[in-house]
């Protein structure tokens, strides 16, 4: 199957990542966890994406799922459920620099009654051939955009 032409600049992003990553915020103490991610061409203009993760004992931790479209022109936009109550609508960049693919997004949220208050969710994916890294940004809880997540991961398939 052949990638959307929308898709060419987002193709280093397809297929499994596996990684080591670690997680903070000002509220809370800080962790470090499993990271797994799939990013899937279903033969479509957006890409479905997976992500699983595990504590150190192999004890699930967080999971959500989405999508990354692509409308072309080096635009993105992300869709994404996430089990904690929240969805992620927003919009960014796909750039390439060299061997350095960037995806970035810029994200509205909006959450369920009894869900944890999130604002802004600022996801960043730099792919440089086997190696993917990707950090993730919030304004939740009456932070202001903070970091929560950093990721390094390497390509399994
Ligand atoms: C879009 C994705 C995510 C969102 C919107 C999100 C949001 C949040 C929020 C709002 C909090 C609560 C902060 C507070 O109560 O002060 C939190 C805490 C936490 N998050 Fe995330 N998070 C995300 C991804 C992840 C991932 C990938 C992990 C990896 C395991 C993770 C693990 C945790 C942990 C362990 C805590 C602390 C829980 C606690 O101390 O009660 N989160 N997150």
């Amino acid at each position: 199957m052949s990638l959307h032409p929308n898709l060419e600049p987002l193709a280093p992003l397809v297929g499994t990542w596996r990684g080591s990553a670690r997680g903070e915020y000002p509220t809370i103490t800080s962790f470090t966890y499993t990271d797994a991610w799939q990013f899937i061409d279903v033969g479509k203009p957006f890409l479905l994406f997976v992500e699983r993760t595990w504590n150190a004992e192999g004890a699930p931790m967080h999971t959500e799922t989405g999508y990354v479209r692509s409308p072309g022109g080096g635009v993105v936009e992300i869709v994404a459920a996430i089990p904690t109550g929240q969805s992620e609508l927003g919009v960014g960049t796909v750039a390439t620099e060299g061997a350095v693919t960037t995806v970035a997004t810029d994200a509205e949220v909006r959450c369920t009654p009894s869900a944890k208050q999130v604002d802004r969710i600022v996801r960043r994916f730099v792919v440089e051939g086997d190696a993917l890294a990707y950090t993730m940004e919030m304004a939740a809880v009456g932070q202001g955009v903070t970091l929560h997540l950093t990721s390094a991961l390497t390509r399994q398939g």
